[in-house]
């Protein structure tokens, strides 16, 4: 497809309909999994103007920094800590409304202000977890989660 993003008018719901389609074209044939989340990434952060959104991927026994949009970042998380260790050890969606009322939360930025990971499961076992914060409070939620799982299990099943 061309590389060119509509970004839909509208609901948050309405957005990621727009959008989940458009990242299926995006990834289309290609197999390298860095380019696709990259590309990913990219796309969640033109559509929503999130403050950063990324990955990041277990590798050995931490979560390392992978494709981000946004500023600069931690490198290693480990498992159990901070909002995206604590997906990786529950394998579960996490929605922080205020990041400072979550306990052992990792301030890459102290610009960040709410929070959303969702852990890449592949048979069973977390690969990896998308992040994505925002500079307001209270930014995500049970819809973010639904279309987010969504995109990740997708995902998944492409790498
Ligand atoms: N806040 C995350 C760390 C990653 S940065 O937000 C990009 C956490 O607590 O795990």
């Amino acid at each position: 497809m061309a590389e060119d993003l509509f970004i839909a008018q509208g609901s948050k719901s309405d957005k990621y309909k727009q959008l989940l389609p458009q990242i299926h074209a995006l990834v289309g044939s290609e197999t390298d999994a860095i380019a696709n989340l990259a590309n990913i990434a990219a796309a969640l952060k033109e559509t929503f103007g999130f403050f950063w959104v990324g990955f990041y991927l277990v590798k050995t026994d931490e979560l390392v920094l992978g494709p981000f949009q946004g500023p600069v970042a931690c490198t290693r998380i480990q498992k159990g800590r901070g909002v995206c260790g604590t997906a990786w050890e529950s394998k579960a969606t996490i929605v922080v409304e205020d990041v400072e009322q979550f306990p052992g939360h990792i301030a890459c930025s102290s610009l960040s202000k709410s929070e959303i990971v969702v852990p890449l499961i592949k048979d069973e076992i977390v690969i990896g977890v998308l992040d994505v914060d925002s500079e307001s409070l209270n930014s995500f939620d049970s819809i973010d989660a639904e279309y987010l799982e969504e995109l990740c299990r997708w995902l998944v099943s492409h790498l």
